[in-house]
């Protein structure tokens, strides 16, 4: 029962997370397309201030406690396809702390990709979880 009810956690919050990090990225191309220093740099600044600390930052460690809680009731540690998800997952939780900085610097003024390479970044959360559910659900190995 327990195991039902934190698996139906896991999801959810994992929806929540995957959400954010799909969003980030493209708050990131409209930021940069407003006038640097301009109201509407500061407020795309403000909405990925707030988008990091209410969703996502609650999202990834909810996800991890939860993940980390289901690893140890179902035994998960010792199976093949747990091991190349924690890779995938690690990875992905990289890729949330990098999107943080860029966040950062971009609030301090300092824009470092072009629009099209942050429109190209939402491959990453989106081939993650391809890989992620096949691994989870099919559990090839
Ligand atoms: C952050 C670290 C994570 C850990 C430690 C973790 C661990 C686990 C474990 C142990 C299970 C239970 C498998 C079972 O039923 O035996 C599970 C289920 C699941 N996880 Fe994760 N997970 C993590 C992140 C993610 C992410 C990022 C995604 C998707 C992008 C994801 C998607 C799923 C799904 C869909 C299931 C349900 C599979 C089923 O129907 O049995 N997990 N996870």
């Amino acid at each position: 029962m327990i195991y039902l009810w934190l698996k139906a956690g896991h999801i959810l919050f994992v929806i929540f997370w995957m959400a954010g990090l799909f969003m980030l990225p493209r708050l990131f191309v409209y930021h940069q397309e407003a006038d640097e220093g301009s109201p509407e740099a500061a407020r795309y600044a403000e909405r990925e201030r707030r988008l990091i600390r209410i969703i996502m930052t609650p999202s990834i460690v909810v996800v991890w406690v939860l993940g980390l809680a289901l690893a140890w009731t179902t035994g998960a540690f010792t199976h093949g396809w747990f091991h190349a998800k924690l890779v995938i997952v690690i990875a992905l939780s990289g890729y949330h702390g990098w999107l943080c900085a860029y966040a950062r610097r971009l609030a301090a003024g300092e824009r470092l990709l072009p629009g099209k390479t942050l429109r190209m970044l939402n491959e990453v959360p989106g081939l993650a979880a391809v890989l992620i559910v096949v691994l989870v659900v099919v559990r090839p190995f």
